[in-house]
């Protein structure tokens, strides 16, 4: 059904939200954690034939998208940061938008938003790197407040979890009494503090329905909001976010497509607006994405999402002709192999969650996981 209404900041009598405050590392725990844990010296990162040897079988896995040209740029870094992490007994997870060097070369575990929360319940590992936005690694360090968790820059942040603060749910909530309140797992700890349960794009028609409430609250992406509420019959009210990457794609776009080849398959993520998704043959989110082109095996493919996750599936399946409308998220871009490798060398940045919020914001996350296993 149609979504019942759209609310934002200036519902409220405030202006939009600008690019998010994200936290920075607490001066206090950056101290302690580098008195107990020394920086590491900068290993060299020649490329020699002792680099190319030793990651030779890495560089099988992403030759389809990585030239000859470009790897001995990479390797050294790609040695060093495997290296490293035994040193430090450190865990990489990786979203699937991560670039294939990361992806496919030195991440321990690589998935969709909600793998990588299931899989982070799992580490036992002391440190995790988080190599994805920050509300991703701020999801890790919720469902392990014990372990060390890292992101290589903490200015990689997201344009939905930028959309809404704590207080904007508060105020939702006064005004709609007693409707439960979804948030996508895609805001800071503080959102989620003030909600019932979390949900991926994965879930979110399950999780919606799973509150067996007539109307709910669904926060902050109206795409995805309007894609579940074409998905269920329950009234849901959504939030004015919006992911900067995939609301630039439009119909017309896919439209073209299709008329320059009829028989190309288009999948798209549900953060995509109607318009587009109405265009699709299959919309999922990125791990059922990929799950769909293993299966299916397409001859032509157009993905519609963000650029990355295209080079991850031409790594794995190259005979698979994907057309990549090139929508990088400026936010996962700023994870790289140098700083990847700097986060090992130097603990930083350590993410930390204010305890106020940590245990509710983590109550949300899990019931989700819970609902899911
Ligand atoms: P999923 O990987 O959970 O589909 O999420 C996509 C996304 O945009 C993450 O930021
Ligand atoms: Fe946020 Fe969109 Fe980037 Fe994902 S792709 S991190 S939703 S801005």
């Amino acid at each position: 059904m149609p979504i019942a209404g759209i609310y934002g900041p200036e519902d409220f009598g405030n202006p939009p939200h600008g690019p998010a405050a994200v936290p920075r590392r607490n001066p206090t725990a950056r101290a302690a954690a580098r008195a107990a844990e020394p920086v590491l010296p900068m290993p060299s990162l020649e490329w020699t034939p002792e680099v190319e040897r030793a990651t030779a079988h890495l560089y099988e896995r992403v030759r389809a998208v990585i030239s000859p040209v470009e790897w001995p740029l990479m390797a050294p870094y790609v040695k060093a940061i495997n290296e490293l992490k035994q040193q430090r007994d450190a865990v990489i997870l990786a979203h699937n938008y991560q670039t294939p060097e990361i992806f496919h070369c030195i991440a321990d575990i690589g998935g969709d938003s909600l793998q990588l929360a299931i899989e982070a319940t799992k580490v036992k590992s002391g440190i995790i790197v988080q190599c994805g936005v920050h509300f991703m690694a701020e999801t890790s360090k919720l469902l392990n407040p014990e372990k060390t968790v890292l992101i290589p820059d903490s200015r990689a942040g997201c344009s939905l979890a930028s959309s809404i603060t704590g207080a904007d749910v508060r105020l939702l909530r006064m005004r709609f009494p007693g409707v439960p309140v979804v948030a996508y797992v895609n805001t800071s700890a503080d959102v989620k503090a003030e909600v019932d349960i979390c949900c991926t794009s994965s879930n979110a028609v399950e999780v919606v329905e799973s509150l067996n409430a007539p109307t709910v609250i669904f926060l902050p992406d109206q795409y995805l909001a309007k894609y579940v509420a074409s998905k269920t019959s329950v009234k849901i009210i959504a939030w004015k976010g919006a992911c900067e990457v995939h609301e630039r794609f439009t119909g017309d776009e896919l439209r073209a497509y299709r008329e320059a080849d009829p028989s190309v398959q288009i999948i798209a993520h549900p953060e995509c607006p109607p318009d587009v998704l109405a265009e699709a043959d299959f919309t999922g989110s990125t791990a059922h994405m990929i799950k769909w082109v293993r299966d299916k095996r397409p001859r032509r493919l157009v993905m519609i999402t963000e650029c990355s996750m295209a080079d991850n599936v031409r790594a794995e399946l190259p005979d698979v002709e994907i057309v990549q409308p090139c929508n990088l998220c400026p936010h996962m871009k700023r994870i790289t192999l140098p700083n990847i490798l700097d986060s090992l060398l130097t603990l930083r940045e350590e993410v930390t969650i204010d305890p106020s919020i940590a245990d509710k914001a983590r109550r949300s996350v899990e019931r989700m996981i819970n609902l899911k296993n």
